[in-house]
Formats: structure tokens, C-alpha cells, sequence
């Protein structure tokens, strides 16, 4: 484990250097989806990507599914949009206080009303 965190460091900052160089730009959502006739992504699931996949997408690269992966060996699983037993609360309370490398999204960020989409979506609601 000891040989592995050098290069667990190197991932994390690599994957964080990439959020924060892209954190301003926001991405087009919709037309292009749309043009290309893929079923154009919930609200939430557009939350979700925007803000959450550079750490918790599926696959390694990761830094959240890795730990996560780490942390539940599994089960649950790693990934978050794999998990059927996060509750809207949960969800609400880690993406407002944050926790460990994961930040805290304000509300100018994340609108309640964002949240509530991105959490729904993350409960297999919508
Ligand atoms: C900079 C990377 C990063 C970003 C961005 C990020 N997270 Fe995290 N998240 C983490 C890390 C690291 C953990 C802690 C993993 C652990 O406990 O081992 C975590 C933990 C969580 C947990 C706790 C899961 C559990 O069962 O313990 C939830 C829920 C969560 N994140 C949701 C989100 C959501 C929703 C977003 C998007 C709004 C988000 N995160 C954005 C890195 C990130």
C-alpha cells in the first residue's frame, strides 16, 4: 500500500489540476446531444457530469470511485451512479459540507434546485 500512495498523488493531483482547469467552462448541454439523436441527459444527470464525474465517474481515473472502491471493497459499489442506496440526504449533505479531498459546492455553484435533480438522479428517482 506504502509503495502505492506516491503514485495514488500523482492521480489525485493530476485528476483535481484537470476540475479546477475546467471548473469555469461550462459545458453545452442539449443541441449537440440532441443533433447526434442520443437521448438527451435528466437535469440531473447533467448536474452530475458538470460537477461530480471528474472524481466519481465509472472506471479508474477517479480519485472518489477509487476510494470509495477502496473503502467498500465493492459493495456498495464505487461508482456512484452504480449505488441504489444513496439517499437525496446524503447525497445533499456531502455535496454542501464536503468531505476529505471532496469540496463543498455553494449554492452559486449548485442551486437548491440543482441539488435536488442531481440527488433524485443519484437515488434511481429520475
Ligand atoms: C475533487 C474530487 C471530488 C469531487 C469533484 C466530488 N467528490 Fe464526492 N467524494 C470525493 C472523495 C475523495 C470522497 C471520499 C471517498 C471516501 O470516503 O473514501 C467523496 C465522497 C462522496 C460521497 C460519500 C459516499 C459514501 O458512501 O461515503 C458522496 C455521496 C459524494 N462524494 C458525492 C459527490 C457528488 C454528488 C459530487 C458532485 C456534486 C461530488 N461528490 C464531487 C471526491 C470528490
Amino acid at each position: 500500500m506504502n509503495r502505492l500512495l506516491p503514485l495514488a498523488g500523482a492521480i489525485f493531483l493530476a485528476v483535481i489540476a484537470i476540475y479546477q482547469y475546467s471548473r469555469p467552462a461550462p459545458r453545452a448541454a442539449g443541441p449537440q446531444t440532441a443533433a447526434k439523436g442520443v437521448a438527451a441527459a435528466s437535469r440531473g444527470q447533467q448536474v452530475f457530469d458538470k460537477w461530480c464525474a471528474a472524481c466519481h465517474g465509472r472506471g479508474p481515473g477517479h480519485p472518489g470511485t477509487q476510494s470509495l472502491e477502496l473503502r467498500y471493497k465493492g459493495d456498495p459499489p464505487g461508482a456512484l451512479e452504480d449505488r441504489t442506496d444513496l439517499a437525496p440526504e446524503t447525497t445533499a449533505a456531502f455535496v454542501r459540507h464536503g468531505f476529505a479531498l471532496m469540496p463543498p459546492f455553494r449554492k452559486t455553484e449548485i442551486s437548491d434546485a440543482d441539488l435536488a435533480e442531481l440527488s433524485a438522479y443519484l437515488a434511481k428517482k429520475r
